[in-house]
């Protein structure tokens, strides 16, 4: 198997049973905020634009880069799908041009002509953007696990799978926090210091669970290349920063006794064979870590123009910012009930002008007047009308990501907060609130037509208090249009589901 990296989670998997491209990102991404490290502009997209197989894990923005994948590579390729509820990553793709897409199922190998290969996918809304999957390859050789980001909490089918040769794994920071938080500094460092540490440890008990022979750490950390980001950078080994680099994890791995670290950088060139792993660079990777702030400035130059036109595209009075929040996003609140009891309190989006009030009390948005807030966000208003004037329903995976931002809060991190950012249509919400609900000790019903139902659909987890329709006996679930035989439970539409439904005096007598 002869693997070639690309940068941050990009490989070129080339077998005898063909060959298979993953997660090739090469544009800046999340208002240009971010960009490959190790640059990775000299290849030639030429060389890999031509797989049989595309994987994508997820559709976060430094994975699934829409320009490259629409202007660089054939859609004869074959999509090899994660297994996520929501198809988020086959409707960006099939946008993009690709019609040929083979479905996985988590933990269930797949034979494709020769290749086996499997997906290890995370569906919960913490889980990148609503989902991300690491990609199991075995080429009947040697198996590699590109990991990438995932975080998969069970490593059972990845066992199953086989020993492997060689795993690809996230070892740095992909966050926005603690560094936009306008917390003291000391109290920052601290917490950088701490997450540093996290995610390096959290790396190498992946790599010690997965137990391959050589580990390669990848997915990270991007670079910062405008001036404004620019001190994000990791420079001289600083224990505060999130963005460590390869040659620091490859270190601690050393210092914690393991010596199955390698050195991947864009161009290099893996020839994998059992027991045997050679590497070979495009060019001498001291270039680039010897005096790593001379490498970025030299490539943050060579950016500049790129990122100063974005920047200049930014919108600017183009959108009543406040009405288009206020008729977005209530219909999102209306339906967040579990997402609004955990946040409890109010968000403030400070664009300057308008300041702009999330209200998860009373699920309304409006003009900020001084009221108590238990966030805070300052945002360039630019950002908030792009993503307005896009409808980008997901702003983790475009403003947060871009570490464009200044924050503030009382009390400890909320995930349901980020997790509702990245729920800003019905259909995300639904799924999100449904997977909460499911966590709940007991399952909830409702009442309905007579019956006494299920309230989650069990398609993908609507509301069906909400969402439900009855006509004749058939409950019609309006988010994606599933029926629903009440006598029965007897799902119309799909065979492998049911949902529960009794008549209402048989549920009376129990
Ligand atoms: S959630 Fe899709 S039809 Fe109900």
């Amino acid at each position: 198997m002869k693997i070639t990296f690309l940068g941050h989670a990009g490989l070129y998997v080339e077998t005898r049973h063909g060959s298979i491209l993953c997660d090739p990102w090469f544009n800046p991404a999340y208002f240009a905020s971010w960009v490959p490290f190790p640059s990775n502009q000299e290849l030639d997209p030429a060389a890999i634009g031509s797989p049989d197989y595309l994987y994508v894990s997820h559709v976060h923005r430094d994975h699934l880069d829409r320009d490259f994948l629409r202007d660089h590579v054939s859609k004869d390729a074959t999509v090899i799908l994660p297994d996520h509820p929501l198809d988020l990553v086959e409707r960006e793709l099939e946008t993009l041009g690709f019609t040929r897409f083979v479905q996985t199922k988590t933990n269930v190998p797949l034979e494709l002509d020769g290749l086996r290969v499997m997906t290890v996918c995370t569906v919960f809304p913490a889980d990148g953007p609503l989902g991300d999957s690491a990609l199991a390859i075995d080429d009947g050789e040697v198996r590699i696990f590109d990991q990438n980001d995932a975080r998969p909490v069970d490593l059972d089918g990845t066992h199953a799978f086989g020993h492997f040769d060689a795993h690809f794994v996230q070892f740095s920071g992909a966050i926005w926090y603690p560094m936009v938080y306008r917390f003291p500094p000391q109290m920052k460092s601290a917490l950088g210091r701490k997450k540093r540490e996290t995610q390096m440890a959290r790396s190498l008990r992946y790599s010690r669970q997965v137990g391959a022979d050589w580990t390669i750490p990848m997915a990270g950390p991007p670079c910062f290349l405008d001036d404004d980001l620019f001190s994000f950078n990791d420079f001289g080994d600083d224990p505060a920063n999130v963005f460590p680099d390869q040659t620091v994890y490859l270190e601690y791995m050393r210092s914690q006794g393991e010596g199955s670290g390698r050195l991947m950088i864009p161009g290099s060139v893996a020839q994998l064979s059992p027991g045997s792993l050679e590497i070979e660079h495009p060019h001498d990777p001291d270039a680039i870590f010897g005096d790593k702030r001379a490498y970025l400035e030299a490539f943050g130059e060579r950016m500049r123009p790129r990122i100063e036109a974005e920047r200049a595209a930014w919108p600017r009075g183009q959108a009543d910012i406040l009405a288009e929040l206020t008729e977005w996003f209530e219909p999102v609140l209306d339906l967040a009930d579990r997402t609004a009891a955990a946040i409890n309190g109010r968000v403030l989006l400070d664009l300057g002008d308008p300041q702009v009030v999330l209200d998860f009390w009373t699920r309304r948005v409006y003009a900020w007047k001084g009221d108590e807030c238990e966030y805070r966000f300052w945002i360039d208003p630019a950002l908030v009308e792009q993503l307005i004037l896009d409808h980008d329903e997901d702003w983790v995976n475009r403003l947060f990501l871009s570490c464009r931002f200044e924050a503030e809060r009382r009390g400890s991190y909320n995930e349901y907060l980020y997790s509702f950012f990245k729920c800003l249509s019905a259909e995300r919400i639904e799924y999100a609130e449904g997977c909460y609900s499911e966590q709940l000790p007991e399952r909830e019903f409702f009442e309905c037509a007579g019956y006494r139902v299920q309230r989650r659909c069990p398609h993908l987890k609507a509301d069906l208090a909400r969402f439900g329709v009855v006509e004749d006996g058939i409950l019609t679930c309006t988010l994606h249009g599933w029926q629903f035989e009440l006598a029965t439970g007897r799902c119309l539409t799909s065979d492998d589901r049911r949902l529960f439904s009794e008549p209402l005096e048989v549920a009376a007598e129990q």
